[in-house]
């Protein structure tokens, strides 16, 4: 079993996780031994604070080791990533990889002998997905019911929250300006102001991935009326996968206001990411 993508993954499979999740958080210590002897390679062709370091830590209080790997640093960028990744499989328990195209993410699936985790990749980013959906269950008690209004650029992050609300029956509506869609097919909107019309919960993330700096003077011009501000987030909550780029997508009377969750949803990494380890190796 991979996570690749949710779209993979069954509803059930999302669900159980995310009960597993919240029993890893309320009582960590049972899990210190679980994976002793146990490794996780991490390769990073991009940079990163949360993915990196939540799963370095999470791999470590399972009783585990996570081997953080710079892409830059290896023969990855040269050689045929299906020669690297099947010497890479023969010497860990499960891969973690953050790539630009997501083409590689694919074919280090496909020729690793043990588990892959995408750790994102230009479209998918399931891995925040998973904590985002344990953030919601942990305020509301529930997935049904609710909407979940997500604001700015059709992105990797955007992709995956579609999936996720779609699999687990949260409702999900996107306002994003035309050109800037989701592969993923949401409830979709090009105007901001109806599409949080009764969100429980507004999304955003950057208006620049990794990847599209050269693009920023253009975006900046296109994302401009897609910023969460007080006044479109009215009484939902707020969330971001963070990095936020205060004064862009967001204001920070937004980030710092007692509506914002972001930083929940960050911990929430670690956990989720502890379930998901755990299920990858067979042990939940
Ligand atoms: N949200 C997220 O993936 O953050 P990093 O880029 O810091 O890993
Ligand atoms: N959409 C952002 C997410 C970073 C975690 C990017 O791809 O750079």
């Amino acid at each position: 079993m991979d996570l690749i993508t949710l779209k993979d993954w069954d509803k059930e499979d999302i669900l159980h996780l995310i009960d597993e999740a919240m029993l890893i958080k309320e009582d960590p210590e049972k899990y210190y031994k679980v994976l002793k002897g146990k490794t996780l390679a991490m390769l990073f062709e991009k940079t990163s604070t949360r993915t990196r370091i939540s799963f370095e830590a999470g791999m470590a209080q399972l009783g585990g080791h996570a081997l953080f790997i710079d892409w830059s640093s290896t023969q990855l960028g040269k050689a045929d990533i299906k020669d690297e990744i099947k010497c890479i499989s023969r010497y860990v328990d499960v891969i973690m990889a953050r790539v630009y195209g997501h083409k590689k993410i694919e074919v280090m699936a496909e020729n690793s002998s043990k588990p892959v985790i995408n750790a994102l990749s230009d479209r998918y980013h399931p891995c925040q997905t998973l904590a985002d959906l344990l953030t919601i269950k942990e305020r509301f008690g529930k997935f049904k019911g609710l909407k979940v209004s997500w604001v700015g650029d059709g992105n990797n992050v955007c992709n995956s929250l579609i999936l996720g609300c779609r699999k687990v029956g949260i409702k999900i509506s996107v306002a994003v300006p035309k050109g800037y869609e989701p592969i993923e097919n949401p409830d979709l909107l090009t105007d901001e102001v109806k599409a949080v019309k009764g969100a429980d919960v507004v999304y955003t993330d950057t208006w620049i991935s990794m990847g599209q700096e050269k693009e920023k003077a253009k975006r900046l011009k296109v994302f401009r009326p897609y910023q969460v501000n007080k006044k479109l987030l009215g009484k939902a909550l707020f969330m971001h996968n963070l990095p936020a780029y205060r004064g862009y997508e967001v204001t920070d009377e937004v980030l710092d206001s007692s509506q914002s969750i972001v930083f929940d949803q960050a911990e929430n990494r670690l956990h989720a990411q502890k379930a998901l380890l755990l299920r990858l190796m067979g042990k939940i």
